[in-house]
């Protein structure tokens, strides 16, 4: 993706008036059901920014975040995503785009497939993208379990042979392993333990700089949004409600919902 587009546009993810309703069927009666998931929701996230994405179970955040990778297809809209719009691309062009936009899910056993070994964890993305030449992926991995803090050494053991912490470095490694620009977070540290959380979310914070790295980051855990994020977005009932620094929302927020949010913390 070039880097002009991003500087002509001024931003790396743009979304507009984008909205996802699910229809679900009532067996029993054959009632049609609409579930306004994501209704009419509009941001920008600038290049290196780290945007909040918070609220309530079920307010719409991994709606957002499947639309944005766009593995749902919008009911209404427009994703830009870094100068593009993704609805007019194409299978070919959207596999190149996927390079630069990567996804960190919350569930780290089931993340990574039982049988592959680390080393073959990583290559995996290398290979299909086609990050380095095949001599040099040996030292790449090296360099990506390095970056992740994890001793060379793992790369022979299985994903069930590591703990919780060590995989979710894993799915990082695999994460930043294709180089993106972008990365979508969706409650990357919520099924780890408290004292293995920080140490995940300093390593997110470090890459962050080292890398220059966006993240879209998705937690219902304020206290993990105020590190993470200069920017915060409230979603309630698949509506943002209020949306800006988290310096604001998150201490002097604006909109009834994000207060009882706060208070429900306390
Ligand atoms: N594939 C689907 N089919 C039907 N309804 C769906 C589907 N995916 C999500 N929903 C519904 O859309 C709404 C938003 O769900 P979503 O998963 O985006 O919430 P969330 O904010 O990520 O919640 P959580 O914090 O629990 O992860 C919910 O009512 C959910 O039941
Ligand atoms: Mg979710």
């Amino acid at each position: 993706m070039s880097e002009k587009v991003i500087e002509m546009t001024g931003t790396i993810l743009s979304v507009k008036n984008l909205s996802k309703h699910f229809i679900i069927k009532n067996n029993v009666f054959s009632q049609k059901k609409i579930i306004n998931a994501v209704n009419d929701i509009s941001f920008d996230i600038l290049p290196n920014e780290s945007m909040g994405l918070i609220g309530e179970s079920g307010s719409g955040k991994s709606t957002t975040a499947n639309l944005v990778l766009r593995l749902l297809e919008p009911t209404r809209g427009e994703i830009m995503l870094f100068g593009k719009n993704i609805a007019d691309i194409n299978y070919k062009e959207m596999r190149i785009l996927r390079k630069d936009i990567q996804i960190i899910f919350q569930h780290t056993f089931s993340a990574l497939d039982p049988k592959m070994t680390v080393d073959e964890l990583l290559k995996e993305p290398l290979i299909i993208h086609n990050i380095v030449p095949v001599q040099e992926l040996d030292k790449e991995v090296d360099r990506l379990l390095n970056m992740v803090g994890l001793p060379a050494g793992e790369k022979i053991k299985f994903p069930q042979q590591l703990s919780g912490g060590q995989n979710q470095r894993v799915i990082i490694a695999r994460a930043i392993a294709t180089r993106p620009k972008i990365i979508v977070c969706d409650e990357p540290v919520s099924s780890l333990d408290v004292s293995v959380q920080g140490q995940i979310l300093n390593l997110l914070i470090k890459l962050k700089e080292e890398l220059n790295l966006t993240y879209l980051f998705i937690s219902h855990d304020l206290k993990v949004v105020r590190l993470m994020c200069e920017k915060t977005a409230v979603m309630h009932e698949g509506k943002i409600v209020e949306i800006g620094k988290s310096s604001e929302v998150l201490f002097n927020p604006k909109h009834e919902y994000t207060r009882k949010l706060l208070d429900a913390e306390l």
